[in-house]
Order: structure tokens, then C-alpha cells, then sequence
């Protein structure tokens, strides 16, 4: 192991230590060797801190380790009902209320990065932060035109804490890996490295600007969700100014409450707004904590999400998101069989699984849960379930799925605590009909022929070189066959010609319906000549077959 994440291994302990927070250190494997050093050294006694309630204590370990410790707490922070209430409530405060740093540092990023003092770029400006989380503040501002926006400014020297916090996930992971007896299966590296990423991109907000206005046009004119507008002209790699949201923090559910906001119809739109990110636009915001959203109640009976924070997005690759899709209808209609037979398909169990006993253990899972609110379904008592049956079928982990199930473990949990009568089938399943009706519609194959057109264009100018081949073949060219035996050679000829003529017809068969989809592809679906070349070249494909 490499001394800089030996060094920060020993430098975590003592965070932890610091914080009276030794059961950590003892429960974890890892210090065993290192535990020793530190309980040894006298300073590490010095600066003991053993007041305060467990909760605090820990927020403040993770204050302190940093962004990607601050990020756990917030990750785990949504699951309300796997934590004991102290320490939700003090994770809670990881989402937006990290200490910040101090304004006057900011103030001087945003001068260096746009080039000229901030007395000049807005008209007001609030040297104190208005809120801090994992790895940026935001301070209120106005522009010069009078639009209210905030500035949200990167902390300083986030790349190399991050860098060097990588590092030690990863050499950990490469442990993993290489010891730990589900290293195959669970492949930690990958994980790491899929998470490097993700992390990363973060600390671009050039990049979560671009995330922001891509999400605004995706909803734009959407009832369900409103996402605030990027001042383009104040973007920089570490200084972001966007439109100031006014809205009520989602947890604050008893100002929601108090406005009379139909709470049931927010819980129902989170959840369709997370399937038609992830299923219809294929673009979904992976930071689905409560602080990165609002409701806007301007009118309560019908409320709208605000989302903030677009550091982390999401796409699925389609082959994925066309198996996970067809997994969630599969289970809708409990075809558990199904189920397992699409997992054998994807590659996501290997091959020789026996169906008929993954079935079995699905329907264990999913029959208890079904037509039941939230409030009644024991999330852990699934997870650890759906644990045993991954470990059971040797199931490998899917790194390129790891942001989308932290971000439906974040939509789950925040579901849970709006509005625990929320049926997520019967809000979810309309919404994936609709997406998989749409995709095997003919529109949406035209519109992949459309797509596609350059390849079918270059494929089809290769078509009358590839007939008048056919025909001189036809036509008397010898084909290149073996010379056959004396007897039966007018028989063998006889074959040979008609083959020969089955294969011209096929080929103009093709020729045809690639031209008639290609011209109805072009022609967005209204050109009648298109239809008659599509109706043609069936007729000859036909006629080859039955020849
Ligand atoms: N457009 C906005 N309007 C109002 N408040 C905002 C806006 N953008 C950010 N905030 C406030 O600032 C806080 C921190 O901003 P943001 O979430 O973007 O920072 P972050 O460090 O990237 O967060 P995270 O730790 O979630 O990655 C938010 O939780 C929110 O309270
Ligand atoms: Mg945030």
C-alpha cells in the first residue's frame, strides 16, 4: 500500500477517534493492524472530543473527512427508515448545511474567474453564504437587470481532497478484489472507478451548467418539474449563476403542510418524473437528496418540483435500459418467470442459471409487496432479500447501474417520507406502458430508420452494382462451383439456374423495401411511393420464397 493512503487510513482513525466515535474504528477490519499506532500516541488522547449526542458526533467526523465522506452522509441520509431517527437528523444537515468557507474567499474565486469585481457583475451581491453542502456554497445575488440568481462558487482545493480520497477507495477496492471472496461478483473496482467519474465531473460546473439547461429543455413546458435558468455569461469551471429558486425545501413537510399542498400528487409526480428521466429522455438527475429540491406551491393543489444541483447525471446504455424496462412491466404484471428469463438474456445472471428457481425466489420478493403502499412494505427486509438472491445466482454486480439505484434508493426513501400511502406500481406502471408502446410503435421504427439513414443510403448505392452482378451470374457466367459428376448434370444445372434466379429476386426484393423504408423514413412517414416500393418488395420477397 502506498505511504499517502497509509497516511490518510491513519489520519481517518483519528478523525474518528477524535470524535468518540471508537466503535467505528473497532467494528472495521482494516485498522485492526493500525489500531495500536494511533491508541499509542498521545496527541491523538489531547484532542479527544467525547461530548455531544452520537449524531452530532459523527456529522461533524464527516465534516471534517470531507466531500466524499460529507457525501455518504447525504446518500444514507434519505433512507429515513434503515437509521435510527438521532442520526437522520443530524445526517440530514450534510445536504445543505456544511459549514462553509469563508465568503471573502469566494468573493475573490468569483472576481479571478469572471474578471472583474463583483460591484460591477451584479447589482447586489451577499458576501455570506446562503447555503453550503458537499463541494460548493451559493451566495444570493442580483444582476444588473434586476434578476434575482445565486453564485454558486467550488470550494477550494476539492480536486485534490477528492484525488486523494480515490485513491484510498481504490487501493481498498484492489484489496477487496483480490481477498475477499466476493470480489468476483461484487467487483469493488469497477464500482471505484465508475464512481471516480461521477465525482469528478462534479467538480466542472461548466458541465453541471450544460446538465441544467439539457434537464430545462427536457421539461420544458412540463407541469411536473422546473429547473432554473443558467446565466451563461457568469459560468465558469468553478462559478456557476443561475436563476434563484424560491420554493419550500422538501423536508420542510410542515410548511407543506401548512400551505395545503396535495401532498399525495407531489409523491405521485416524484415518482413519474424519475421514470420519464430515466426511461423516456434517458437523462436523469443522480442527486436526488433533499437538498438539492424544492416545491414550488404557488398553487398548493398543484404543486411543482424545483431541482437544484446538476453535478451528477445520469444515462443508460439502451441495451440496459430496454432490460430494465421490460424487468419493472415484468414484474408489474407479476411473470416472474419473465423475469428471470430476462435476466438470463441481459447477461446479468450467468448462463446455465436454472429459471424455473430464479423464478421461484422472485416471486418470494415481489408477492408480499405488491398493491401496497410504502407504508407497509419493509424496504431493508427487501434489500437484504434481493441481497440473498444476487448472492444466491451468482449475480454480478452492474457498475453502469450504480447511479441509477442510488438514485432509486433516494427517490424510494423521499417517496416514503412524503407520503407514505404512495403505490409506486400503480403510479409507475402507465408511465413504462406508454414509454414501451411508443418504442415499437412504426414511428419509432421510422424514426430509427430516419437515424440511421446515412448507413441504409450507403447500403443501398451498392445495391444496382450488387444486382447487375447477380444478372451476368444469371446469365450464363459460370458459378463457381466444383465441377459435379457426369450423371445428373442437366438436374444440377436446372438447380443452379433457379438458385441463381431466387437470389436475383431476393436481392431486388431487398432492393426495394430498403428504398421504400428509406424514402417513408425521409419523408416522415407520408410518402405514398414509399408505401407502394415497401408493398413491392415484400411481394418480390414473397415470390423469391415460394419460388
Ligand atoms: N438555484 C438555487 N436557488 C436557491 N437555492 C439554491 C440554488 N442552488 C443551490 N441552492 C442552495 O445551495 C445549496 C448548495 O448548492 P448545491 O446543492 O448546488 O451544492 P453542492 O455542493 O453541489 O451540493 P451536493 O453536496 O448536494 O453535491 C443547496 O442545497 C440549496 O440550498
Ligand atoms: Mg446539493
Amino acid at each position: 500500500m502506498k505511504l499517502r493512503v497509509a497516511l490518510r487510513l491513519l489520519e481517518i482513525q483519528r478523525v474518528l477517534l477524535k470524535h468518540g466515535l471508537d466503535a467505528y474504528v473497532r467494528a472495521t477490519h482494516l485498522y485492526r493492524p493500525l489500531r495500536f499506532v494511533l491508541y499509542a500516541s498521545p496527541g491523538m488522547w489531547l484532542g479527544r472530543r467525547r461530548t455531544g449526542a452520537r449524531g452530532e458526533r459523527l456529522r461533524l467526523a464527516l465534516e471534517e473527512l470531507g466531500p466524499i465522506f460529507v457525501k455518504f452522509g447525504q446518500a444514507v441520509s434519505t433512507r429515513r427508515d434503515l437509521l435510527p431517527a438521532d442520526i437522520a437528523d443530524e445526517l440530514a444537515k450534510l445536504q445543505d448545511r456544511v459549514p462553509p468557507f469563508d465568503g471573502r474567499l469566494a468573493r475573490a474565486r468569483i472576481e479571478s474567474s469572471l474578471g472583474q469585481p463583483v460591484t460591477e457583475l451584479f447589482a447586489q451581491f451577499e458576501e455570506t453564504p446562503l447555503a453550503a453542502a458537499s463541494i460548493a456554497q451559493v451566495h444570493a445575488a442580483t444582476l444588473t437587470d434586476g434578476r434575482e440568481v445565486v453564485v454558486k462558487v467550488l470550494r477550494p482545493g476539492m480536486r485534490a481532497e477528492i484525488e486523494r480520497d480515490l485513491e484510498v477507495l481504490e487501493a481498498l477496492a484492489a484489496l477487496a478484489q483480490r481477498y475477499w471472496s466476493e470480489g468476483r461478483r461484487l467487483r469493488p473496482t469497477e464500482l471505484v472507478a465508475e464512481y471516480r467519474k461521477t465525482v469528478l465531473d462534479e467538480l466542472d460546473l461548466m458541465r453541471e451548467a450544460g446538465n441544467a439547461s439539457q434537464l430545462k429543455r427536457n421539461f420544458a413546458g412540463s407541469e411536473l418539474l422546473y429547473v432554473p435558468e443558467v446565466h451563461w455569461d457568469y459560468c465558469r469551471t468553478d462559478v456557476m449563476v443561475m436563476e434563484r429558486i424560491h420554493g419550500v425545501p422538501i423536508s420542510d413537510m410542515a410548511a407543506l403542510r401548512a400551505a395545503g399542498t396535495d401532498i399525495a400528487r407531489l409523491a405521485e409526480n416524484g415518482v413519474r418524473i424519475f421514470f420519464t428521466q430515466v426511461f423516456r429522455h434517458n437523462f436523469f438527475h443522480g442527486d436526488m437528496h433533499p437538498g438539492n429540491i424544492f416545491v414550488l406551491i404557488d398553487d398548493p393543489k398543484r404543486p411543482r418540483y424545483a431541482a437544484i444541483d446538476f453535478g451528477i447525471v445520469g444515462t443508460l446504455d439502451p441495451r440496459d435500459q430496454h432490460y430494465l424496462a421490460e424487468n419493472f412491466l415484468a414484474v408489474f404484471d407479476r411473470d416472474y418467470r419473465r423475469v428471470a428469463q430476462l435476466h438470463l438474456e441481459s447477461g446479468w445472471v450467468p448462463a446455465g442459471t436454472r429459471i424455473d428457481e430464479m423464478e421461484s425466489a422472485v416471486r418470494t420478493v415481489c408477492e408480499p409487496i405488491f398493491d401496497r403502499p410504502l407504508k407497509d412494505i419493509s424496504f431493508g427486509r427487501i434489500l437484504l432479500r434481493l441481497f440473498e438472491i444476487s448472492r444466491r445466482f451468482d449475480m454480478q454486480i452492474q457498475p453502469q447501474l450504480l447511479l441509477l439505484q442510488k438514485t432509486l434508493l433516494n427517490v424510494e426513501g423521499l417517496g416514503r417520507q412524503l407520503y407514505p400511502e404512495l403505490d409506486i406500481w400503480s403510479t409507475a406502471s402507465p408511465i413504462l406502458r406508454e414509454w414501451m408502446r411508443e418504442r415499437v410503435s412504426f414511428g419509432a421504427l421510422l424514426k430509427s430508420i430516419r437515424a440511421h439513414a446515412p448507413e441504409i443510403l450507403e447500403a443501398a448505392r451498392g445495391i444496382p452494382a450488387l444486382l447487375a452482378a447477380q444478372v451476368r451470374r444469371g446469365s450464363g457466367a459460370a458459378p463457381a462451383v466444383p465441377a459435379p459428376p457426369a450423371a445428373g448434370l442437366s438436374e444440377l444445372r436446372a438447380e443452379l439456374r433457379e438458385q441463381g434466379r431466387r437470389r436475383d429476386l431476393v436481392t431486388l426484393g431487398a432492393a426495394l423495401l430498403v428504398g421504400g423504408l428509406f424514402w417513408l423514413a425521409v419523408s416522415g412517414g407520408h410518402g405514398t411511393p414509399g408505401w407502394a416500393l415497401v408493398a413491392a418488395g415484400l411481394i418480390t420477397a414473397l415470390a423469391a420464397a415460394g419460388l
